[in-house]
């Protein structure tokens, strides 16, 4: 068990939002395993959200999960005013751009919305708090590098002091709730961190996003679609790296303060499909004997498509002394196996929704 907890927030419990997404299984599941101090968690159970996702998590009696909406003011404040967390670690959104191309509505419900009303309930919560738990009370924000916008080939990476700049509807709605996060800082007082990280993989993702997708469309003989020219560039981080930087965060980074989180890996897309088709050439042989690489298909582009996202972490290097420990290969060489050994979970998560999801996106994308 690290000392991060006894540290700030003793033995009283934090409250995570999203707990059954990707990133928030994720933290909660090192949380016990590292912290170990009790979690009361909180989830809609969106298509996103399966309580597949947190595995040992589920039965551990430290863990309370409830099902819920973030946006529901009274079921949030109730909880908060019963259970009495130490912390509030946020990491619900829509997270997903193509779906917030051609259906925006539910990111600015959620992640507009939600936030404001989750926001409401942690203030009303923290200003009834007696010192030293209100002094010590944080409300740690997670976002992302989106909000920034688009980096030419030869553009300084984002760092803190960059200006938001959002393309989709989904970096829209996500600068949105940090921009209200920190007004509600700066109005209110109440004691915020925000996180912006860049691309995340790792394991649990749902297999909407570019490398789960890969592995198991590669898997099942399926096309791998790459939209435009596939030279558009993200910086990927593993997930468990993500996760470590939020408990530094959490731990010791300035009320107020953000913070940026990048995975020092840039990779243009069509190089994580080949690296991920070479991987899976050696770990599960395509039974025709055909390269995987062969179903790679260059598909129509997504409209607005950021071009190039990169991370400057010298701030949370310098304060926190954190930076990314996984290399890329190695990150996605452990994602490539969990995919391969947890076939129960890809198909539980797979629903009807999943589904006619992939028929949306996908078959208006015809080949280039
Ligand atoms: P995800 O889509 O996998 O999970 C989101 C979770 O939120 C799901 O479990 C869903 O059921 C839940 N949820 C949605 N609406 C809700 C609501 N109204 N009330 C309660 N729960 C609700 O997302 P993720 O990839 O785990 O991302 C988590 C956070 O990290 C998001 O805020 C995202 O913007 C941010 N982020 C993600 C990445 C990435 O690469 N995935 C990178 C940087 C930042
Ligand atoms: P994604 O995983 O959706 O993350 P984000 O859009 O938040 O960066 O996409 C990562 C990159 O991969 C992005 O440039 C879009 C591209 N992409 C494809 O080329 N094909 C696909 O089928 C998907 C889902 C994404």
């Amino acid at each position: 068990m690290t000392d991060l907890s006894s540290q700030k927030f003793g033995s009283a419990p934090i409250f995570v939002t999203g707990s059954a997404g990707f990133i928030g299984s994720n933290f909660l599941r090192k949380w016990l395993r590292q912290v170990g101090t009790p979690v009361v968690s909180l989830d809609l159970l969106t298509y996103a959200g399966n309580l597949e996702s947190l595995f040992e998590a589920r039965e551990d009696l430290r863990h309370t999960f409830v099902r819920g909406d973030i946006a529901d003011y009274r079921l949030v404040f109730e909880l908060l005013k019963s259970h009495s967390p130490a912390a509030i670690v946020n990491f619900v959104a829509e997270s997903h751009v193509d779906r917030s191309i051609l259906g925006p509505e539910p990111f600015v419900t959620t992640n507009v919305l939600g936030t404001f009303r989750l926001l409401e309930a942690a203030r009303a919560y923290w200003q009834e708090l007696a010192s030293p738990a209100r002094t010590a009370f944080r409300f740690l924000h997670v976002s992302t590098d989106e909000v920034f916008g688009s980096l030419g080939p030869s553009d300084a990476p984002f760092c803190e002091s960059t200006s938001y700049d959002p393309s989709s509807p989904y970096s829209a709605t996500k600068a949105a709730s940090d921009q209200l996060v920190r007004a509600w800082h700066r109005t209110y007082g109440l004691p915020i961190l925000l996180t912006n990280c860049s691309n995340n993989y790792g394991p649990a993702q749902f297999p909407e996003k570019l490398i789960p997708l890969v592995i198991l469309n590669a898997l099942e003989g399926k096309r791998l679609p790459i939209y435009g020219d596939g030279l558009n560039v993200r910086d990927w981080i593993y997930v468990e790296d993500h996760c470590e930087a939020i408990m530094r965060v959490l731990n010791a980074g300035i009320v107020g303060e953000t913070y940026c989180l990048g995975g020092q890996s840039e990779r243009t897309n069509i190089d994580v499909v080949r690296t991920i088709c070479a991987m899976l050439d050696r770990l599960r042989p395509r039974p025709d004997g055909v390269r995987h690489e062969s179903a790679v298909t260059f598909v129509a582009d997504r409209p607005g498509h950021d071009r190039r996202y990169a991370i400057d972490n010298g701030k949370v290097a310098r304060t926190l002394g954190w930076k990314p420990s996984v290399t890329f290969e190695e990150g996605l060489e452990q994602t490539v196996k969990w995919y391969l050994e947890n076939s129960a979970w890809v198909g539980r998560v797979r629903s009807g929704e999943y589904l006619s999801w992939v028929e949306e996106n996908y078959t208006r994308r015809t080949a280039q």
